[in-house]
């Protein structure tokens, strides 16, 4: 007994230590903060207050201390070249901090972030930002533009691609896990890179999908589903934000105060600082928010953006506003205060420079080891007939299509730095798992737009001569990522017509799909016999595919988000509202089967398209395996929770396939009534299992009771007493369930 209480006080002591030592670093960086800020004249205060592109032709601007940040330089000599001014040669030696986009990888690069979300896997997505953040601080980078957690329920719009998809709790967990991957276990090692939640906020219910367009969500919205992963990041240790571009109900965010100083500042204590995104404070004026650049300055400041990117509405105005008393300096101390804040966290003022032994630390084997894992998790296994998959080593496959040999384009939007020589494509992962002599490739289409049929005969003529058919299309990855929203979302040029002629030949076909966000293929899918989507899976998105399609490996991927039918269903997301005509089967009739003359009111009156009905073509959370999961035996250790309560569900699940596999098993959970309308389902906790063939495991997820709160009609964040349902299964359209109330 004395020693449990020995170990207990001694932990005690401990905790309290390291958060003495905590609050001791607050205490000496405030102190350290303080005392510069003192220094500092209003010239060298705005200077803190200023990103500019590049690192070249700010020399002078540096030297005068007018210049806190540099983004987009990636030369460790330059960089060091340019810190050495701001440290030696200007009056108070303030160094810069450098950043760049590293969002899904640096020179190893790791599948879209969409696709790291395919596989629920928090603790491989921290590995590859750690490594990003590794390969990045060897150029001299200590700052990325990410997590992007902006909730996005519309395929149409490119830059889903870097999200991590339509759920807040999925969203949540994976934008903490880069933020920790990016930071590191300490803001002060020469490999942390301080990462910036973005873009704050809404910037994914751009309307129509169409980008940087208006959004119109609703405060309880807004609450409920695109602030919960900005909170988690800020839980998280985030240090920075980014302002989006977008407005809000007709406030952009970049000036927007509610955002900025109610919510992050007074509600979540945030004490990091915010960027502009790039010319946002300028680009009010194109929303017509403000008259001109003096006035956007002020917004801007007032909403509390810290540092402007790019442009110069800072630099050219804050003085000025200033002396005309429309601003108060004590707005300009508290934003160079956050700034020199975090510069200090990062051990900037102690290690300025890219010490030479450290540069370039570049495409590791384990890093690339990494990559290749992440890959394979965030493949999906949509459609798998007859087992068509895995394909024996004996087969002779004809490898066809736009995406099967294209180093560039399977590493995806948002890769400045990426390093496609490096990249093993379909062609090379298939030639190295089945041999040469059992792949024929020929690629049919020169690009994903090709949209005429040259290459159809040399296709076909292979087809011909195989076992089997894989066919890679999909997307270039030029046509996801920032401002290349689509509104027709089918695979693009003639690649469904050249799968139906190939499909002619009646070999058995695998369509592989690697693009940025889903794309309408249910049509063309009726011609594959199996279908694995791989996003832009990134330099080792070829060897994953083989080791899937060899069965080295079980495909466990899940999808982040909804596949819709058709683009006019869009946006569609799992986690909607049940209206007061929810559509039911029972009374959908296609449109092309409706009688004619069919009386007015024979369709039944619910919530559906008589083209497309109401159902996706793939819900949230779905995804095969060469094996199958068989749930059963839900239970609750409860029937009624307290607020504060605990919730722990049991499942059991089993293989009850031939082959070993992992399963993301996923809880729901749908609060009945609320005294305003809740979701048919919310996604509450997950977790992946590794099951051989025939096992079967019990395990019990759990979830705070407290997370089962919402905005209610006052704006309120409340638990609300009543009935709920609870489901455990294996994608969105779960259906084992139970009940429980929360009295
Ligand atoms: C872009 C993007 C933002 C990015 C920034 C810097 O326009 O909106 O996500 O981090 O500019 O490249």
């Amino acid at each position: 007994m004395n020693k449990l209480i020995l170990s207990v006080v001694l932990s005690i002591v401990l905790m309290a230590c390291q958060n003495s030592t905590h609050n001791k670093q607050a205490d000496s960086i405030g102190q350290k903060v303080e005392k510069l800020l003192s220094q500092m004249t209003l010239e060298e205060k705005i200077g803190q207050m200023w990103q500019v592109n590049g690192g070249y032709g700010h020399d002078d601007n540096i030297r005068q201390g007018k210049i806190g940040s540099i983004l987009n330089d990636v030369d460790p000599q330059n960089i060091n070249r340019l810190q050495k001014i701001a440290l030696e040669e200007s009056r108070l030696g303030i160094p810069l901090i450098i950043a760049r986009d590293v969002i899904h990888g640096f020179k190893t690069v790791f599948p879209i972030p969409l696709g790291q979300a395919a596989s629920w896997n928090p603790e491989l997505v921290e590995q590859g930002c750690r490594i990003a953040a590794q390969e990045a601080s060897s150029t001299g980078i200590r700052w990325t533009f990410a997590p992007m957690i902006d909730i996005s329920r519309d395929a149409r719009w490119g830059r889903i691609a870097e999200s991590c998809g339509e759920d807040p709790y999925l969203t949540s967990v994976l934008g903490a896990a880069m933020v920790k991957g990016f930071q590191g276990d300490s803001l002060n090692s020469e490999t942390s890179i301080i990462a910036c939640a973005k873009h704050m906020a809404g910037y994914g219910a751009a309307e129509g999908g169409r980008d940087y367009n208006t959004t119109l969500i609703p405060p309880r919205e807004l609450r409920d589903v695109y602030l919960p992963p900005f909170k988690a990041a800020v839980d998280a240790g985030v240090r920075t934000f980014m302002a989006a571009f977008n407005d809000i109900d007709g406030v952009p965010a970049t000036g927007n105060e509610f955002l900025f100083r109610q919510v992050l500042r007074n509600e979540w204590h945030f004490d990091g600082f915010v960027v502009s995104d790039w010319a946002s404070p300028w680009e009010m004026i194109n929303h017509g928010f403000v008259a001109d650049e003096k006035e956007a300055a002020l917004r801007a400041i007032k909403a509390g953006v810290n540092m402007e990117m790019a442009t110069s509405t800072y630099n050219d105005n804050i003085k000025v506003l200033i002396e005309e008393g429309l601003l108060d300096i004590k707005i300009i101390d508290q934003a160079v205060r956050d700034v020199l804040r975090v510069k200090f966290e990062m051990g900037l003022f102690d290690n300025p420079y890219v010490a030479e032994e450290n540069q370039y630390q570049f495409a590791k084997p384990k890093y690339l080891e990494a990559a290749k894992l992440a890959a394979t998790q965030s493949m999906v296994l949509l459609k798998n007939d007859k087992n068509t998959l895995p394909l024996s080593l004996s087969k002779k496959i004809a490898l066809i299509g736009p995406m099967a040999n294209q180093a560039y384009e399977q590493l995806g939007t948002w890769i400045f730095d990426g390093d496609s020589t490096l990249t093993v494509t379909p062609l090379k992962g298939l030639q190295d798992v089945f041999g040469k002599d059992k792949v024929m490739f020929a690629e049919g289409m020169a690009i994903s737009r090709t949209r005429h049929q040259k290459g159809y005969r040399k296709a076909i003529e292979q087809a011909k001569k195989s076992d089997v058919i894989v066919f890679v299309g999909g997307e270039e990855s030029i046509l996801s990522g920032e401002a290349h929203s689509r509104a027709n979302i089918d695979l693009p040029g003639v690649q469904n017509d050249l799968i139906k002629e190939l499909k002619k030949t009646g070999k058995p076909l695998v369509l592989v799909v690697m693009a940025g966000r889903p794309l309408t293929i249910g049509a063309i899918s009726e011609y594959a016999d199996a279908v694995i989507y791989a996003w832009h899976p990134g330099t080792m998105g070829g060897a994953a595919l083989a080791d899937i399609i060899a069965g080295n490996a079980n495909p466990s991927g899940k999808l982040p988000v909804t596949f819709p039918k058709e683009v006019g269903q869009i946006p569609m997301h799992y986690n909607h509202k049940n209206t007061g005509r929810p559509a039911n089967l029972d009374t959908w009739t296609q449109m092309y089967d409706i009688p004619v003359k069919a009386p007015q009111t024979s369709l039944g009156n619910e919530s559906h398209y008589i083209d497309a009905g109401f159902e996706p073509l793939y819900p949230f959370g779905y995804g095969l395996s060469y094996t199958s999961f068989v749930y059963s035996d839900i239970s609750l250790d409860k029937e009624i929770y307290a607020k504060d309560d605990i919730i722990a569900a049991s499942i059991k699940v089993k293989n009850t396939g031939e082959m070993a596999g992992d399963e993301i098993v996923q809880l729901y959970v749908r609060d009945l009534v609320g005294n305003v309308s809740r979701p048919v389902k919310e996604l509450k906790a997950f977790k992946r299992i590794s099951l051989n063939e025939g096992e079967e495991t019990t395990l019990t997820l759990t979830l705070d009771v407290n997370d089962l709160a919402f905005t209610n009609v006052a704006m309120e964040r409340v638990v609300e007493p009543g009935q709920f349902e609870l489901w455990i299964g294996g994608d969105s359209n779960a259906t084992l369930s139970t009940f429980f109330s929360v009295k």
